[in-house]
């Protein structure tokens, strides 16, 4: 499973993820088209079949529809899929993305109330983008048939608590799997405080004294991060669903299949490393692509065993989320 972050940029500033005062790389220090495509090849090479790409907001990636079109011709990837924040997805783009190959949309989105979420995107300035826009988009992305369609809500204490519910009936009326996100310490700001964090049990809790009963159903393969859950009364062949992601109360690192490339071609095999394996310097030094996929497997079998989020000593890694791709 490959997450490649296109771009370390965002039109968003979600508290949980980017300072306001977050400053991007610049350009040049990023791959270019042909870099991510190498990169991919050879990971596909060794064995990767799904790919994500993520950002920043891979959305403001004046190259996207290219990168995807050149992402799905390469043999071997099944699952071609895309995070993104939902502001920028107009109708004629997602259907331009799949027509360029791309599989399925999982946006992220944390709230339904308009002051809610614009206190947690924290856009400046320029356009902004209005909760309804990206419930609008979503809506849209299930139209078109980009699916499963998934979204994502991290959930934070005191925040974001009383949309639990009513993303959940979101979810029932449009027809997706809404994911609830314990917070995790990746934010570039390093506000988080383990007395922000809801555990699974609770937001659980939410779901259900929202007047929705839910029927557990595991996690839909060994290495998901994901718990699924469904809806009790809706048809069994129902899109919509509810999946708990646990990092820091239930634990899955020993299950992880994930591999991530930052926007600057940096092998991060764990969100939580603190060591990141560079590939720039290889592609960019003539590096042909037996030395390339040496790197790849090296870093791979050097991965740390878990993140350690609840041991002492516990270190927050200095990139955030925006860096290193969800
Ligand atoms: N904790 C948990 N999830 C996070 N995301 C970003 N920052 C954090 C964090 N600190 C998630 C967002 C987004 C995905 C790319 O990563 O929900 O959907
Ligand atoms: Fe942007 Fe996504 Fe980070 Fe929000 S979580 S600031 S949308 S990259």
């Amino acid at each position: 499973d490959l997450r490649l972050s296109i771009t370390d940029r965002c039109n968003f500033r979600c508290v949980y993820c980017m300072d306001p005062g977050v400053k991007f790389a610049d350009s040049r220090e990023l791959m270019t088209v042909g870099e991510m495509e190498r990169i991919v090849r050879a990971c596909v090479g060794l064995g990767v079949r799904n790919v994500r790409l993520t950002g920043g907001e891979p959305t403001v990636h004046p190259h996207l529809t290219e990168i995807i079109r050149r992402m799905a011709l390469i043999p071997g990837v099944e699952d071609l899929s895309m995070t993104t924040n939902g502001s920028l997805c107009t109708r004629d783009r997602m259907r331009e993305w799949k027509r360029a190959g791309l599989h399925r949309l999982t946006f992220s989105l944390d709230s339904v109330s308009p002051e809610v979420f614009d206190a947690m995107t924290r856009q400046t300035g320029g356009e902004r983008a209005g909760v309804a826009s990206v419930v609008s988009a979503i809506r849209t992305a299930v139209e078109e048939g980009l699916a499963p369609v998934k979204v994502n809500a991290v959930v934070i204490r005191a925040r974001n608590e009383g949309e639990v519910p009513k993303l959940a009936s979101l979810a029932r009326d449009i027809g997706f799997e809404m994911r609830f996100i314990e917070y995790m310490p990746l934010d570039s700001g390093h506000h988080w405080d383990p007395s922000l964090l809801l555990p699974a049990d609770e937001i659980l809790g939410l779901i259900r004294a929202g007047g929705h009963d839910l029927i557990s159903s595991g996690r839909d393969e060994a290495s998901s991060t994901s718990e699924s859950y469904a809806f009790a009364g809706e048809p069994g062949d129902s899109p919509a669903r509810i999946g708990i992601i646990a990092p820091v109360t239930r634990p899955f690192c020993g299950q992880c299949s994930r591999l991530r490339i930052t926007a600057d071609a940096k092998i991060r095999p764990c969100l939580f490393s603190l060591e990141e394996t560079d590939l720039m310097g290889s592609l960019r030094g003539g590096a042909d692509d037996r030395a390339l996929e040496d790197t790849l497997l090296n870093t791979v079998w050097a991965k740390q065993a878990g993140h350690g989020i609840a041991k002492p000593g516990f270190q927050q890694p200095a990139r955030p989320m925006s860096a290193i791709g969800g």
